[in-house]
């Protein structure tokens, strides 16, 4: 991809800004406190950068799932595509570069990879969590089932994140936010931090 759509691109919807990833860092030491951390969402490993390192000094870990064959905005003629992460097959595969990313970054003990379909994962999950970050498909029916599925497993006190949430569904598409609005209005999420797209609540109940 030209560097300056890259750039472009990275202001919008679906990259991780340098002040959200330092926002979901603070987040990742709160929450690993509490217990483990999970995200969904992996892509190439730049928010689990933030996470894992958080998670190290926690002296804990991140679990991160992703089943790596791209979101819909990642499918080739959208907008996020990315024709280096082609893999032999044809088909969209972003682990090798997750592996790359964790390995550069020192990052293999502390974060757990996990290649699978989020809402697999969340069904047989029996571990409680000290943060969530909710970062998959942006479709209404994945947002919702990530919230759904990995919400129950956030112990009290842990922290619930979720990126690319715009108010205006014009500016990114209304799920995340959707999502975001629904966990303040169920009393069981106090509102933490706002940082561009990314939202951080804290689980009270
Ligand atoms: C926006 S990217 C994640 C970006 C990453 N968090 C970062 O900051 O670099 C979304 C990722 O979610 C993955 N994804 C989409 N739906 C998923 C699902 N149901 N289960 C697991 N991963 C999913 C896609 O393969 C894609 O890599």
């Amino acid at each position: 991809m030209d560097p300056t759509l890259r750039r472009q691109g990275e202001a919008a919807r679906g990259f991780l800004l340098p002040s959200e990833g330092l926002a979901l860092h603070g987040a990742g030491l709160i929450g690993g406190q509490v217990g483990p951390l999970l995200e969904v969402g992996s892509y190439c490993g730049k928010s689990a950068v933030y996470l894992g390192a958080a998670a190290r000094e926690c002296r804990t870990v991140l679990y991160t799932i992703d089943h790596h064959r791209g979101s819909e905005e990642q499918q080739p003629g959208q907008d996020y595509y990315e024709p280096g992460l082609v893999g032999p097959d044809g088909r969209i595969d972003s682990l090798p570069a997750l592996r790359v990313t964790l390995a550069e970054a020192g990052l293999d003990e502390e974060v757990v990879i996990i290649v699978a379909r989020s809402g697999t994962v969340s069904t047989y999950w029996r571990t409680p969590l000290g943060l969530v970050f909710i970062d998959g498909s942006h479709t209404e029916e994945s947002v919702r089932a990530d919230f759904q599925g990995w919400s129950p497993h956030l112990i009290a006190g842990g922290i619930l994140a979720i990126h690319d949430v715009f108010p205006d569904p014009a500016d990114g598409g209304g799920a995340p936010f959707l999502i975001f609005t629904e966990a303040l209005a169920s009393g069981a999420f106090e509102p933490l931090v706002e940082e561009a797209s990314l939202r951080v609540l804290r689980r009270i109940a």
